[in-house]
């Protein structure tokens, strides 16, 4: 049954959310109805249809007290717009209903658990929010809060697990039909770590362990955690608050963080490797599913907490989804491609091979903002070229650039000029493996994001830019003389019937 609260929200985003355009939104990226986003929830396939939640404030382009938006998509690219699932409405989740996962149960019906967050005064008299986890069970569209809520809190926490940062239940339902829930928490020495619990029908929970731990090396309080199995491999993913950057590994800030290892009952979680996930600007709180088709794909927030005020003018939407990503290991490394389904919407091909690049050039049919196009970089003979540029999104006055260094085997993402006025980080530069001399780009655009995957997905980084639409140019520029290869598509997604 749905509340006032929800109702309220439900007849707002009926009401306001058709007043914005298509054309004012990405064409393929998950967003708002109306109003703010953050993180995806609940990402899951319920009935044989892929289901995603998101963090939503619709009343404004800001965060606010948090409710489910609610999204479906047959291919990852087309979304189908559902009414809100979850608004604050209840004393335990008066402050929020926070991230948190989806899974279906065995009788057919389909389970949310979220952080529920209630705002409380501490023994200095200033106010803290304390976080517990809570349940909702529905059909797909609408959601029931179930009595026994909060089904974890507390008394449910290790020694020394703080309540006032335990969050983001990500949920499975494993083969034999229990389900388990990875939680974020912060431990006694300040830092985060990440929780394992079980649960024979998913309202009755046990913890079971502790699967890793921060120890204050990772950033702090580790947000949105993620287990999964992938290619013989157990990995765990979590986003860490307040990182020191590392190199060009992490970055300050919020960031992402990649552990693979192995998993045992006896053993638990053995990690034997940590990464980054995103290399770029705009990445964050990534939660991936398990296709039918047994793909293991992930989505995130392409958004960044430290510059989430830095935002167009009167914007009617804030905050969008990465283009979901196909996982796998190589070399013990993580490996993410965009969704295959991309590909059914190509059109218009352009091909140029053996393109000698040294001053700036641009190419007959090489313009865009919706587009999927690779470039493969490669010395002309002994000599090598000192840097190779890409500039889209690009008119008189603005561009974006992915600049390639081969002798430092670095790419950096430079969005300076991008037309954004206000000062936030705007470039980063991350290592990058060049194969045999060459280095292969695939760089996805979508009105005002550009995604970058180098060498078949070795790396990944994520950009969002406020470019005007008519700054479609694209150029490519060395320093030296490289040879290019410019395979280039549009991406059409109106072309055909949802
Ligand atoms: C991560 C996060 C989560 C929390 C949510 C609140 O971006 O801080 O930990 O559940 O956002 O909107």
């Amino acid at each position: 049954m749905s509340s006032d609260v929800l109702q309220k929200a439900r007849d707002f985003e009926a009401q306001y959310g058709p007043h914005i355009p298509d054309q004012e939104r990405p064409a393929f990226h998950a967003t708002p109805t109306i109003g703010w986003m953050n993180d995806p929830n609940g990402f899951s396939f319920y009935k044989g249809e892929c289901h995603l939640f998101y963090q939503y404030h619709p009343y404004s382009n800001e965060w606010g007290p948090m409710h489910w938006g609610h999204l479906k998509t047959r291919d990852f690219l087309r979304w189908e717009r559902l009414p809100a699932a979850l608004a604050p409405d209840q004393d335990y989740d008066s402050a929020g209903c926070f991230s948190g996962g989806a899974a279906e149960l065995p009788d057919g019906r389909q389970l949310l658990m979220y952080t529920g967050v209630q705002r409380s005064r501490n023994a200095d008299g200033f106010l803290q929010d304390v976080q517990a986890q809570c349940v909702a069970i529905g059909d797909g569209l609408n959601y029931e809060k179930v009595l026994s809520n909060p089904v974890l809190d507390a008394g449910d926490l290790p020694k020394g697990g703080s309540a006032i940062d335990f969050r983001d239940p990500k949920i499975w339902r494993e083969a034999d039909g229990t389900f388990r829930a990875v939680i974020g928490n912060r431990t006694a020495d300040g830092s985060g770590a990440i929780l394992l619990y079980h649960s024979e029908d998913g309202l009755k929970w046990e913890f079971v362990r502790t699967l890793d731990r921060c120890c204050n090396q990772y950033g702090k309080m580790w947000e949105c955690p993620d287990f999964f199995p992938l290619d013989g491999k157990q990995v765990l993913i979590t986003s860490p608050q307040d990182m020191k950057p590392v190199g060009l590994e992490f970055h300050a800030g919020n960031g992402t963080l990649c552990l693979i290892g192995d998993y045992g009952p006896e053993t638990g979680f053995v990690r034997q490797s940590a990464q980054a996930i995103d290399y770029g600007l705009d990445f964050y709180a990534p939660q991936t599913l398990e296709a039918p088709d047994g793909r293991r794909i992930m989505i995130a927030w392409m958004q960044n907490w430290d510059t989430v005020n830095a935002k167009p003018c009167n914007c009617r939407w804030f905050g969008q989804m990465s283009l979901p990503r196909e996982l796998s290991l190589k070399d013990g490394r993580l490996i993410q491609n965009p969704v295959r389904e991309l590909e059914t919407y190509r059109t218009r091909r352009v091909v140029h091979q053996n393109i000698p690049v040294c001053g700036e050039i641009n190419l007959p049919g090489v313009r865009g903002r919706v587009l999927d196009m690779t470039v493969t970089i490669r010395p002309t003979g002994p000599e090598r070229y000192r840097w190779f540029r890409i500039r889209v999104a690009k008119d008189g006055e603005h561009e974006t650039i992915i600049r390639y260094r081969p002798d430092q085997g670095t790419i950096k993402l430079d969005r300076i000029r991008g037309g954004l006025p206000r000062d936030i980080v705007h470039t980063r530069s991350f290592l990058v493996r060049p194969r045999d001399g060459e280095m292969k780009l695939r760089v996805i655009l979508d009105r005002c994001s550009l995604e970058v995957f180098a060498n078949d997905g070795e790396q990944a980084a994520s950009a969002v830019i406020y470019t005007r639409q008519e700054a479609d140019a694209i150029t490519f520029e060395a320093g030296g003389t490289a040879m290019m290869d410019v395979e280039k598509y549009d991406l059409a997604f109106d072309e055909q019937e949802v």
